[in-house]
């Protein structure tokens, strides 16, 4: 299934060209293929890395951390399981040294007190990683694109316990990420014969990859970008975010770390659902109220978030749920569909700690279809935004799309199309 909305021009050269990046011998993988344009991959929810170091004004939840048996030094804080699997005394530690702590006075998230935190290795894909074998990065597509790491091919990590937020807001590490992310593209392009890069998001990655774009200026996004390649996000958030967060109502004891959800990220607020996109439809259901995604601030109170957090809701997070635009730069999003995606959330007795009974629709398992083909308004019917492709891929779950190898095939041959394509 594939829908192509605007033009594309591929002339016998680039089908040539396609053909030999396709056979491109055994063994070739560490050499950049010369006349690509140069990739930069922005990974999905928690593949980044975060290194964590403690000062004295860090105050232990139990005995077994601190900077006493901690030490100065940084360490691996996410994703460290090996870490936890030595010694399962961590995890409380883990836990509450990846908080965000809301700072009033600087109305802005930042690390717990006593913590300082920091993305390891921006700039390359290397450190893109789970411990967690099930659980996937984008990083596989160089494997098959002719794409070498530090010559055509970088990563673009951020800290996703943070996320971008309203224009005029403090956002110190989206801005950070701005200001990394920036330069980085710059010498990428210069780096490869001054040809603009292809930004490649998987998953929440478009969060970032959209806000940025969004803030850089038109004249600077036609120099230095070519392409925008969106995998698995649509135009809002999906319903299923909203189990996720009223699973987490009540305080249990971490069984695991960092999972999306977690109430004091400020990334947890960030992917509800618009009513751009959901209009008045039912999404969680109860027998005394509806909430449609015009009332997330209400969803928000009912299962637990204080009226300050909802105020911050408002404030940072809702004017970009609901203000998804065109890139207007070439832009190519694929999505899985075929795998049983959440719609609708009944908790008919309003209680939300209770299993609810879930109403399934067309997705991938995580992004439902319905702020998939949303795209093909809020982008592909945008008069500035030349090239809008959207492509579906039948049977193909949210991290099978950068795992599977027949969907890691389209993904590619897709890259390499943008790659080619005369999109002007
Ligand atoms: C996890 O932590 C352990 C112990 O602190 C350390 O030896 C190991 O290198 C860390 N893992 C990673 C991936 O950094
Ligand atoms: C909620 O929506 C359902 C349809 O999904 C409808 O049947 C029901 O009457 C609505 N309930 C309320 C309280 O509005
Ligand atoms: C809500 O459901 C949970 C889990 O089933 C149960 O323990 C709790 O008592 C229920 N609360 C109310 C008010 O019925
Ligand atoms: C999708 O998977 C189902 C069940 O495995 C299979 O019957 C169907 O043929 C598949 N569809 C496509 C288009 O691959």
């Amino acid at each position: 299934m594939e829908s192509r909305k605007q033009r594309l021009i591929i002339t016998p050269l680039v089908l040539l060209l396609l053909a030999s990046l396709f056979f491109a011998p055994a063994g070739a993988h560490d050499e950049a293929t010369p006349g690509l344009h140069p990739v930069i991959l922005l990974p999905g929810y928690s593949c980044s890395q975060l290194d964590a170091r403690l000062t004295d004004e860090y105050e232990p939840p139990t005995p077994a951390c601190g900077v006493a048996k901690q030490g100065r030094g940084w360490f691996r804080l996410w994703e460290n399981y090996t870490a936890l699997q030595v010694d399962p005394t961590l995890l409380p530690c883990f836990h509450d040294q990846l908080r965000l702590v809301y700072d009033r006075a600087a109305g802005d998230y930042r690390d717990a007190p006593g913590v300082e935190t920091r993305v390891v290795s921006f700039g390359t894909t290397r450190s893109f990683r789970f411990d967690d074998p099930t659980l996937k990065c984008i990083r596989e597509v160089h494997r098959r694109a002719e794409l070498a790491e530090g010559t055509n091919l970088f990563g673009a990590q951020y800290d996703f316990r943070y996320a971008p937020a309203a224009p005029g807001v403090a956002a110190w590490s989206f801005a950070g990420f701005r200001a990394s992310l920036k330069p980085l593209v710059e010498r990428a392009s210069e780096t490869n014969g001054d040809k603009p890069v292809i930004l490649v998001s998987h998953s929440f990655g478009a969060f970032y990859a959209t806000q940025f774009i969004d803030r850089s200026p038109l004249p600077w996004r036609t120099r230095y970008l070519k392409h925008f390649v969106m995998l698995c996000a649509g135009g809002s958030g999906s319903p299923g975010i909203m189990q996720v967060l009223a699973s987490t109502m009540g305080t249990s004891p971490p069984t695991r770390l960092a999972m999306f959800g977690d109430r004091s990220f400020e990334s947890a607020l960030s992917t509800f659902p618009s009513p751009e996109v959901y209009g008045d439809t039912p999404l969680v259901v109860t027998r005394a109220k509806n909430y449609t995604a015009e009332n997330i601030p209400e969803f928000l109170a009912t299962v637990g978030f204080s009226d300050e957090e909802v105020e911050r809701y408002r404030r940072r997070a809702m004017p970009l749920t609901r203000s998804f635009k065109a890139p207007i730069v070439a832009m190519t999003s694929i999505n899985g569909v075929g795998v049983p995606t959440v719609d609708k959330i009944v908790y008919w007795d309003g209680n939300f700690t209770e299993k609810p009974q879930v109403v399934n629709g067309d997705g991938d398992g995580a992004i439902n279809l319905k702020t998939v083909l949303a795209l093909e308004k809020l982008v592909g019917d945008d008069p500035d935004q030349r090239y809008f492709k959207s492509v579906l891929v039948p049977n193909t779950t949210h991290s099978g799309m950068i795992s599977d190898v027949s969907a890691l095939r389209i993904v590619v041959s897709e890259i390499l199309e943008a790659n080619l394509a005369t999109s002007g």
